[in-house]
């Protein structure tokens, strides 16, 4: 049987939390940093959870839960007494991460009795209901399965963990993006490893205010490890720095005018990732923004080794 990832094959982080390698997506589903301390430091720290302890409910929506370390580490930092409810929604293709995470001692060992009952529900069931929380998982390609989610349903997180944007543009696209942005209360947050110019620019059109996730402490120093998405509103303004967060800086402003900018546009949403990429490099050939390296060149004491398209 062909599964849409391809063969997954284990590998061990820095950290020593497993992840997988996809043979489809030729992409491991976690930097090298270590699986556990990348959803640390890229979705639990700057969601600033304390904001929830005393409000009624907490809207998650997790966007490729893959083996579910977004989430489980998310729901581990709850505190115990006095947490949110908790409404979560998850979108994924393939089922087999999360059993195959499911199957690792050192997996299981991660998280509390009550985070790990919920993952086996998840696998078993699909969801899990208890008094303070329920939980759906909705399997098949996000950019159908975002349209079942209940019509007036909006997140004060959303977890955006989808593969690279060369590798899997169609959840990267304008587009769903923009869809994504649709879901996202007032005040709420998207947080996502990427901090290409392309998938900023789709956030900041789709209306949310831009902030720049900086490495954790022990991670390798770079200009960004990512971005943090607001909806503009809301009793407390995102602050410009924040746990985890600083505002882009000239740099990375300037990034957003050149020709990396140009997003990936999936008019349809069922277009193949091939058809993306080529609609996207012919946009690029014949927009008269900054070529990218040329940023890069102005940049390089910061930009080594990034990315330039
Ligand atoms: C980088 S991994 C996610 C890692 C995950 N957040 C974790 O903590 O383990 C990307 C995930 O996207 C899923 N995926 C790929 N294409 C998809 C699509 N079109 N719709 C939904 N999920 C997709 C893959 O199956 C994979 O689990």
């Amino acid at each position: 049987m062909s599964h849409p990832l391809g063969e997954l094959s284990a590998l061990q982080t820095a950290d020593g939390s497993l992840s997988l390698h996809s043979e489809r997506f030729d992409e491991a589903f976690h930097s090298s940093i270590g699986a556990l301390a990348e959803a640390k430091a890229k979705f639990v720290r700057p969601a600033q959870l304390e904001r929830f302890c005393r409000k009624s409910v907490l809207r998650v929506l997790d966007v490729c839960v893959g083996l579910g370390y977004n989430s489980a580490a998310l729901m581990n930092a709850l505190p115990k007494q006095s947490a949110p409810t908790l409404q979560w929604w998850g979108l994924e293709l393939d089922p087999r991460p999360l059993s195959l995470a499911l199957m690792h001692d050192t997996y299981r060992a991660l998280w509390s009795p009550d985070v790990l009952m919920r993952l086996e529900q998840l696998n078993q069931t699909n969801s899990w209901s208890e008094e303070q929380s329920e939980g759906t998982l909705l399997w098949g390609d996000a950019r159908s399965t975002l349209q079942k989610l209940p019509e007036h349903w909006q997140a004060d997180l959303i977890l955006m963990d989808a593969f690279s944007p060369g590798r899997c543009p169609e959840l990267w696209s304008e587009e769903f993006l923009g869809a994504l942005a649709k879901r996202l209360a007032v005040g709420g947050r998207l947080l996502t490893y990427s901090r290409s110019a392309a998938i900023r620019g789709s956030l900041r059109r789709a209306g949310l205010n831009l902030r720049s996730l900086q490495p954790a402490p022990g991670q390798r120093l770079e200009w960004s490890s990512g971005t943090l998405a607001a909806k503009p509103g809301g009793s407390e303004p995102l602050a410009d720095a924040g746990p985890g967060w600083k505002p882009l800086c000239t740099m990375e402003e300037e990034h957003l005018n050149t020709r990396a900018a140009v997003p990936y546009r999936d008019p349809n949403g069922h277009d193949d990732a091939q058809q993306i990429r080529i609609r996207r490099e012919q946009e690029q050939q014949a927009c008269k923004k900054e070529s990218t390296s040329r940023w890069q060149r102005r940049w390089r004491h910061r930009t080594a080794g990034i990315e330039s398209s």
